[in-house]
């Protein structure tokens, strides 16, 4: 069954009031759906919810920086919430009215299949199975490079799980690992494979390159995997921020001066590399661990740190164990703490990074 949402979930999602979504609806002639029995309310589907944040994101009509940031979601360090963090605020940029890109560069693929994608399935199986087709992934991110053996448009390889104006999702499956390979040939060729795909990203911010255009986004989001390979030194290059949640109840001072050193080894080779930002996930405040962690990290990273945290919630596992079509808590839970939090992670982030 789709799920859909009443006006009072739309407000809180926009951080506006139920009548001014009611009043958008009828302005915008959007086609919304009533209850068939009862007081016959507004449901809206979640690609209703899209169009009237992009609605009235153009009625407003605030300017937005030219170009679009990138931004690549990353810790060396597994598990601390960098896929949900991705996933969230993927969801969350375009109910802003932000255009927004998430790539998951991992080929454990969990973003892709936060977004109801399943990336084991082959058109075969779906079809015995009776599951809908457009949930197969055919393609993923390395499929866009000049040198993999069968290159394709970014028209082929993009999923819009919610509609044109929910966020866009370049997808993964396990055969992503072939990038890898592909820059290790590069790199054993004498060919700079890190700056391969720098370029490829800096040429489709641009517009300059017709099967990658990426000019028309306010935001691209890259989804790390929590391995230091090729792909993520490649993204950390091609963007302007990374971005690095941190559970403080465990080592992260660790982690996050391990990041800090990579970053480092990056702009002596490259004279390039993205502004650090810190984001406390797991947040406990009434945990001394915690308090601890945190004094560490901000003795050395003041100006890194977000102030907006992500509180520890069992609403997140709760996400992701439920069905395969469940959303990001920001949709499926919108007035829940961890969505609140999101939503304010976004904001600070968006204005930090001069796109608000
Ligand atoms: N604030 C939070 N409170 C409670 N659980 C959380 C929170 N943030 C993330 N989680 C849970 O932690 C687990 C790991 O999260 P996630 O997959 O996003 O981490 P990751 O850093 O992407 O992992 P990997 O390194 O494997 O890619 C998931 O079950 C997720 O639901
Ligand atoms: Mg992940």
């Amino acid at each position: 069954m789709t799920r859909t949402f009443k006006a009072q979930a739309l407000a809180t999602m926009m951080g506006t009031t139920s009548d001014t979504i009611r009043r958008a609806t009828d302005e915008s002639e959007i086609l919304v759906q009533r209850q068939e029995t009862g007081p016959r309310t507004r449901v809206y589907t979640v690609e209703n919810v899209y169009e009237l944040a992009q609605w009235r994101a153009r009625k407003k009509g605030e300017k937005r920086a030219k170009r679009p940031v990138v931004v690549t979601v990353y810790v060396p360090k597994g598990g601390v919430g960098k896929s949900t963090v991705s996933s969230n605020l993927a969801s969350i940029l375009p109910l802003m009215g932000l255009k927004t890109l998430v790539i998951d560069l991992d080929f454990q693929s969990n973003l892709t299949l936060s977004f109801g994608y399943d990336s084991e399935l082959s058109r075969e199986e779906a079809a015995e199975d009776a599951v809908p087709e457009e949930r197969v992934v055919d393609y993923h991110f390395g499929c866009l490079f000049d040198r993999w053996p069968e290159k394709q448009p970014l028209s082929k390889v993009l999923k819009k799980p919610f509609g044109e104006y929910g966020p866009h999702l370049i997808p993964s499956d396990v055969s992503l690992d072939g990038l890898d390979t592909l820059m290790t040939f590069e790199a054993l060729e004498n060919r700079n494979s890190v700056s391969m795909f720098a370029k490829l990203i800096a040429e489709g911010r641009s517009g300059k390159n017709p099967d990658l255009d990426l000019s028309s986004y306010d935001v691209i989001l890259f989804d790390a995997a929590p391995a230091k390979n090729r792909m993520t030194r490649s993204a950390l290059l091609a963007s302007d921020y990374v971005v690095a949640p941190i559970s403080l109840e465990k080592f992260s001072t660790k982690a996050v001066s391990y990041l800090s050193s990579v970053l480092t080894e990056l702009k002596e080779q490259s004279n390039r590399c993205p502004e650090l930002i810190i984001l406390g996930n797991f947040f406990d405040q009434n945990r001394t661990r915690v308090l601890n962690q945190l004094s560490m990290i901000r003795r050395t990273y003041n100006d890194a740190w977000l102030s907006a945290v992500i509180r520890r919630s069992e609403d997140f596992p709760k996400t992701l164990s439920s069905d395969a079509f469940e959303l990001p808590l920001c949709l499926s839970k919108p007035s829940s703490a961890g969505a609140d939090d999101l939503r304010k992670v976004a904001q600070e982030l968006m204005t930090k990074m001069g796109v608000l």
